[in-house]
């Protein structure tokens, strides 16, 4: 392994560092507050390239490594995970889904717009009764010959209500079980498509996360991606590259609480002087920076593993498992460092420390994670 970052790495790095202090730190707490999504923002990350960052650039992308990418995500997380989840869920799961297994046309139609952030996506698994049990999809999407008919419901999909393109997980053939599950692109302009309610969420409040109903929505055949059946292998393996996206934002919010931390304990005085100088607080800054650096060569190995033609479903769950843990421990002692200030939003660790949680449920729960890294661990 070779984690020397490269000039282009240091480039790509301090432009996400630079953009999250100018753009995304003003105006973070608001949004947090008011469930605002961050659309002026986006549109600038698309500009930016932020939003199909790994993608080929003759469909308009940055042609960048996954190393670039997990960079980015950290910087762009320390400040504002709202904004991170919806630049992971574009790069991670739709453009590089559709890149990876879409045909020739629907990475033409879409892609090129995904890629620019001309478009929006987002990924459409969950539902209110398959959430980590994905195989049980209870939407179904009928072959009609020349298109299919989507029917069900969707819950907490991020840029629920803020996409233009939906890649939607249904049943088609239940007595084939998993193997008979397909994925399609669904436009939100397509009738019987429909936005329901948006979620008011403990965390990432500026990621809009909605409920999404089918009603006997017309899909076109030409839409489903891969073959028949192909969709429960599309999420599994998609949502493998997916993880190593979330553990990246897992490690910048962790770096950006730990950074705040550090910089008032050596502003703060108590007893007559910093509380820097008190142990219990210099000890808590050692074991979040020790916690932090061995979560960034998890991240680290992870995206080396992707961009090297390896095996990542293991890395990656254990990246995600162990930054997410660490941004939720991480959190916790920032808010302690701060005393009574970290329990006000002015000072950013109360919100970082909400936004934490949400890293250990989605893109499969800790558990899941386990349950992954369990099996791959006792098939060696
Ligand atoms: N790559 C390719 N195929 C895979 C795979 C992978 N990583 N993981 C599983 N599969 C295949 C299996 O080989 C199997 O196929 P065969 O029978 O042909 O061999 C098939 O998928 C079913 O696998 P399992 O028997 O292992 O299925 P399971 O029911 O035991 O579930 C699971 C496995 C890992 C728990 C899976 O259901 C899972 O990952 N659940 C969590 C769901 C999840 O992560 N949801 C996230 C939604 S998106 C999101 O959250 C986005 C966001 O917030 C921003
Ligand atoms: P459940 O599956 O009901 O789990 C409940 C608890 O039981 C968890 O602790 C879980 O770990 C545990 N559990 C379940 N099964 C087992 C087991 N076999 N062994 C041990 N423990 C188990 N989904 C999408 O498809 N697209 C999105 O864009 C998206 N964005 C999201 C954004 C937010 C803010 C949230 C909250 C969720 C989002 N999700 C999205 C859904 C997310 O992936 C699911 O919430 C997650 O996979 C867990 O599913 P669940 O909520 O149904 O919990």
């Amino acid at each position: 392994m070779d984690f020397n970052l490269s000039e282009e790495h240091l480039m790509i790095r301090d432009a996400a560092r630079d953009f999250a202090r100018t753009e995304l730190l003003p105006g973070v707490i608001e949004r947090d507050t008011h469930q605002q999504f961050p659309a002026e923002q986006v549109k600038k990350m698309g500009e930016l390239g932020f939003l199909g960052m790994m993608v080929d650039p003759k469909y308009g992308g940055g042609g960048m490594d996954t190393l670039s990418y997990v960079l980015a995500m950290e910087e762009l997380s320390k400040v504002d995970a709202s904004s991170s989840v919806i630049v992971s869920v574009n790069n991670s799961l739709v453009c590089w889904g559709i890149e990876t297994y879409g045909s020739e046309e629907q990475k033409q139609k879409y892609l090129t717009k995904l890629a620019t952030g001309e478009s929006l996506g987002a990924f459409c698994l969950s539902e209110p009764e398959a959430g980590s049990d994905a195989t049980s999809q209870r939407t179904t999407a009928i072959d009609m010959g020349d298109h299919y008919i989507l029917n069900g419901t969707k819950n907490w999909i991020t840029n629920g209500g803020s996409a233009d393109y939906y890649l939607v997980i249904a049943q088609t053939d239940r007595e084939k079980g998993h193997r008979g599950i397909n994925a399609f692109i669904v436009e939100k302009s397509w009738e019987g498509f429909e936005v329901g309610p948006k979620e008011d969420k403990l965390g990432i409040r500026g990621s809009d996360t909605h409920t999404l109903n089918f009603n006997d929505v017309k899909v076109p055949k030409e839409n489903r991606i891969g073959e028949d059946g192909f969709g429960f292998k599309f999420a599994m393996k998609t949502l493998s590259g997916g993880r190593i996206g979330i553990a990246a934002q897992a490690l910048g919010i962790a770096s950006g609480a730990y950074e705040l931390a550090k910089e008032y304990s050596k502003i703060r005085k108590a007893f007559g002087t910093e509380i820097c100088n008190h142990q219990a607080i210099a000890f808590k800054l050692a074991d979040m920076y020790t916690q932090i650096t061995a979560a960034r060569h998890l991240v680290m190995q992870a995206a080396w593993d992707k961009d090297n033609g390896n095996n990542y479903d293991l890395s990656g769950a254990v990246a995600k498992l162990y930054a997410s843990q660490v941004a939720m421990e991480t959190t916790v002692e920032a808010v302690q460092v701060h005393g009574g200030n970290g329990y006000v939003k002015e000072y950013h660790v109360e919100r970082l420390m909400r936004d934490a949680k949400i890293t250990q449920i989605y893109e499969g729960t800790s558990e899941i994670q386990k349950i992954v890294i369990s099996r791959s661990v006792l098939k060696e």
